[in-house]
């Protein structure tokens, strides 16, 4: 029998979601790898899955039944570039070359493009959820054509994960959109760990605890509204001790955040579509402050507060619930400026999102998984056309109900000395977009003064500019500038 499934590239994430394919009703799975030892090692350790095994590509087209369906495993980049010019020489038009991998959406876009041209239809679909989500269901976020959807969507239904008797999977959108969304996803999973590294730090620094200390406050706040995988997982690190020193595993590991690219790609991306995703950027930021080992040394003599507050034993459960509750408003922020950037995006490449049916998909499987998620999804069925996510009745309520504790801790970490940029850039953010009048006004009338860029009023439509240079007189624009 031929297989309905190929999977190319067999490093963990590959081999993973091969198994998880194998494992479902209905699915035979065809595997291949650049070299045949592996794809050997995989085949023999998993002999449950019944792999066919393919030496060649040529052999891995020949076992799989039409429309042939392969996704790709590999590194995102030159690697699959190079994976999807073989599998062009092998396969026939109709079939369809999905990419699994964190590709640049604009890649996606550009090869997309390319297979087409063939007649073959290329997907390029986000999956989230690491080694384990990939393995037992993760959630999948696919574009490309209605074409190929037809074929993949009930394979890629079958192993995602399920939240609320949902498949976490949806067609994105067409071309590129399936890998923006998961860009985004990215994103916002880096804004939402560096907020729980700032409440982390807060309390060990500003409140004196210790990390099994904060391991348990973190497994109190995820019986609440902040529960999601990445707040347990922080409570399991915090508890971890380290084998070797017996000291807390937290301290003994180097405080340089990596990265891969993909909250880069966010920032960037956002900063060409004119959206103000500052939680996330602060993220990335601090991750780069982080990776400046030298210029950290040069600085670390630097004077911090004279007076720092102290937060009394009395105080701390108080101030715990502060924290809690700067972390959730900060996080709907994230989450507010994520969405900005999903509907900025689908705005400028016509995608057709369906920002509720994200929220949905991003309910189980992926890193940033989150009651939460429900929130969401209900906001945008209730109000589809929501201008910005944080002004829906659900959020605009959470978040009059915690910005006061928000201050609170923005104020203390600021006295005290302990650097909360996202904390400090999502309140930023906050009274930014709530504020009756903002100082650009004053920048528009700069803007004018020096380099005639011109202003509009609030009392009279047109364009305008004073002679600064001249009698100071207000001059209304014909020409466009
Ligand atoms: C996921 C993750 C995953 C990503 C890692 C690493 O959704 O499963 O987002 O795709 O590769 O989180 O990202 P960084 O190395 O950039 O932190």
């Amino acid at each position: 029998a031929k297989a309905n499934i190929g999977v190319v590239g067999l490093a963990v994430m590959g081999s993973n979601l091969a198994r998880n394919l194998a494992s479902r009703e209905g699915n035979k799975v065809a595997v291949y790898n650049r070299t045949w030892s592996r794809t050997e090692e995989v085949v023999e350790a998993h002999p449950e899955a019944g792999f066919i095994a393919a030496k060649t590509i040529e052999e891995f087209a020949q076992s799989l039944s039409t429309p042939r369906t392969a996704i790709i495993m590999v590194k995102a980049g030159k690697a699959t570039d190079a994976v999807i010019d073989q599998l062009v020489e092998v396969f026939e038009p109709g079939d369809i070359i999905v990419d699994g991998g964190n590709a640049l959406f604009t890649d996606t876009i550009r090869r997309e493009k390319a297979v087409r041209e063939t007649g073959i239809n290329f997907v390029g679909a986000g999956i989230s959820g690491g080694e384990e989500g990939a393995l037992n269901g993760p959630s999948i976020m696919p574009g490309g054509s209605e074409e190929a959807w037809h074929t993949l969507g009930p394979i890629l239904k079958s192993i995602a994960a399920v939240a609320e008797g949902e498949p976490c999977v949806t067609h994105v959108g067409t071309d590129g959109a399936g890998h923006f969304v998961k860009m985004i996803h990215n994103g916002i999973e880096y804004a939402d760990m560096q907020l729980i590294a700032e409440a982390y730090d807060l309390l060990r620094k500003a409140a004196g605890m210790t990390p099994a200390e904060i391991a348990g406050v973190f497994e109190e706040w995820n019986k609440g509204e902040l529960e999601s995988y990445l707040i347990e997982i922080t409570a399991e690190v915090l508890r971890q001790v380290d084998a070797a020193t017996g000291k807390p595993f937290i301290d003994i590991v180097l405080d340089q955040a990596g990265s891969k690219g993909t909250g880069v790609w966010t920032v960037q991306t956002s900063l060409d579509l004119g959206v103000p995703v500052s939680g996330i950027a602060e993220a990335v930021f601090a991750r780069s402050l982080s990776a400046h080992p030298r210029q950290r040394a040069a600085a670390s003599d630097l004077p911090g507060p004279s007076a720092p507050p102290a937060v009394s034993s009395s105080d701390r459960d108080a101030f715990i619930e502060d924290v809690r509750q700067a972390l959730y408003a900060s996080k709907i922020i994230a989450y507010s400026q994520g969405f900005d950037a999903i509907i900025a995006g689908a705005e400028e490449y016509g995608w057709d999102i369906k920002k509720g049916d994200i929220a949905k998909i991003w309910r189980a499987g992926c890193i940033i998984r989150a009651q939460f998620l429900n929130r969401i999804a209900e906001s945008y069925a209730e109000h589809p056309d929501l201008e910005v996510l944080v002004a829906a009745p659900y959020f605009a309520e959470a978040v009059s109900r915690t910005q006061e504790a928000w201050r609170r801790v923005v104020i203390h970490a600021v006295a005290a000395g302990v650097p909360t940029p996202a904390f400090s850039s999502s309140l930023a953010y906050y009274d930014g977009l709530r504020a009756e009048r903002l100082p650009a006004a004053l920048v528009q009338g700069q803007r004018d003064f020096f380099g005639a860029h011109t202003y509009k009023r609030v009392d009279r439509d047109g364009t305008f500019h004073t002679l600064w240079s001249g009698d100071r007189s207000e001059v209304e624009e014909t020409g466009s500038h």
